[in-house]
């Protein structure tokens, strides 16, 4: 419980009130009647801790399938409070890693703990503080949303109000009384945020969140995931598009054919890979010539023109500049594209580096 006094803003009575962490109380002054609502701050949300037990833990992680081994005594650390990406192309090793994490799978070798719970000799106790979107969300099909959620906060032992509040907060109101059995895929992700969101844990493991949703959703699991953050939680989740992780997580881990090829920040990691966008700028009458002042560009890495699109490679931070100099220089600009490098030409770079290319 906190308690707080705040100061009517018409008469300056004092009035004093009690709630819990995020509680909305209805306040009306006892001297003057004026009405109004007060918000409790959230719980602080959790440092970003470099020392102590990490949220996630994995030590020589290995599984083999037969004859092929998927994941290759992978090591790395969540740490407490961080949004941590887990990125490979497909067939990396990320959902075997992510179910490996959740005791889902035997493994051939790992030495896993979440929240400092061993998960072989402390297996309830450490999944216990998971909330997990596995990669395939399938949900009974004769069940509309609520029912869905209602039968969750069943199983969680959560009182069932919470389940209307969620649906709306993913953007499923509009759906609540249809069948989830004719839900869109991206529908159907979205309702399993909204369920993995019932038992408010204090980790959440997401296998793929944004895996084949269109931008409008990505960008509402994105601020979920942020707005989850900021409430203190810890977040590691999938995903094979470099863009997907770029300004929401604090680090990534990269994974090719199951093994760790780098773990840093998503800066950090673009400094070492060099990855650079790649503009397609359309330029009325441009007819296949390339300004040669964009070449000479400090930053600029290659231009080529065919017909009336220029195609200009440059460091994120002087996208801006070419495009002034293209306007300085007379250029007549009807589009501007930007195509992210992707994590393949990524993985080439890293590859060809560790095989002593450049
Ligand atoms: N149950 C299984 N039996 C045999 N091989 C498997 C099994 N599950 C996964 N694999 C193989 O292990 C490798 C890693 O698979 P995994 O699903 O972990 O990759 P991923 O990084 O999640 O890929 P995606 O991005 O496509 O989801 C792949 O070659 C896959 O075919
Ligand atoms: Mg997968």
């Amino acid at each position: 419980m906190i308690t707080k006094t705040i100061m009517c803003p018409k008469c300056k009575n004092q009035v004093t009130i009690e709630g819990k962490p995020g509680e909305k109380k209805n306040i009306t002054c006892e001297k003057c009647n004026t009405k109004g609502v007060f918000t409790f701050p959230s719980d602080k949300p959790i440092k970003k801790a470099d020392v102590g037990p990490a949220a996630i833990e994995v030590n020589g992680l290995t599984k083999i399938y037969k004859d092929l081994k998927a994941v290759d005594n992978l090591s790395f650390n969540v740490r407490k409070g961080e949004i941590f990406g887990l990125l490979g192309p497909n067939g990396a090793g990320k959902s075997t890693t992510i179910k490996a994490i959740l005791s889902l799978i035997r493994t051939n070798s790992a030495n896993i703990k979440i929240n400092g719970h061993d998960i072989k000799t402390d297996g309830v106790e450490a999944r216990r503080s998971v909330g997990y979107l596995p990669e395939r969300v399938s949900f009974y099909n004769n069940l509309n949303p609520l029912q869905t959620m209602h039968f969750y906060c069943e199983l969680w032992g959560v009182d069932k109000s919470i389940a209307k509040p969620l649906i709306r907060e993913v953007g499923l109101e509009d759906a609540i009384k249809r069948k989830v059995g004719n839900f869109s895929k991206g529908m159907v992700q979205l309702l399993g945020v909204a369920q993995v969101m019932i038992g408010k844990p204090p980790v959440y493991i997401l296998d793929e969140p944004m895996g084949g949703l269109d931008a409008r959703w990505v960008k509402t699991i994105r601020e979920k995931i942020k707005y989850l953050n900021e409430q203190g939680a810890t977040i590691l989740f999938s995903s094979h598009i470099l863009s997907e992780v770029e300004n929401l997580c604090d680090r990534v881990a990269i994974i090719n054919k199951g093994k760790l090829i780098a773990e840093d920040t998503v800066p950090n990691l673009n400094k070492y890979l060099q990855i650079k966008p790649r503009l397609e700028i359309s330029i009325l009458g441009l007819n296949g010539k390339v300004p040669e002042e964009i070449r000479k560009m400090k930053g600029v890495e290659s231009v080529n023109a065919e017909g009336d699109i220029l195609y200009v490679t440059c460091e994120s931070s002087i996208r801006i500049e070419v495009i002034a100099k293209l306007k300085d220089l007379g250029y007549n600009i009807k589009d501007i594209i930007t195509i992210e490098p992707s994590l393949e030409d990524a993985f080439i770079k890293l590859i060809d580096k560790e095989e002593g290319g450049n």
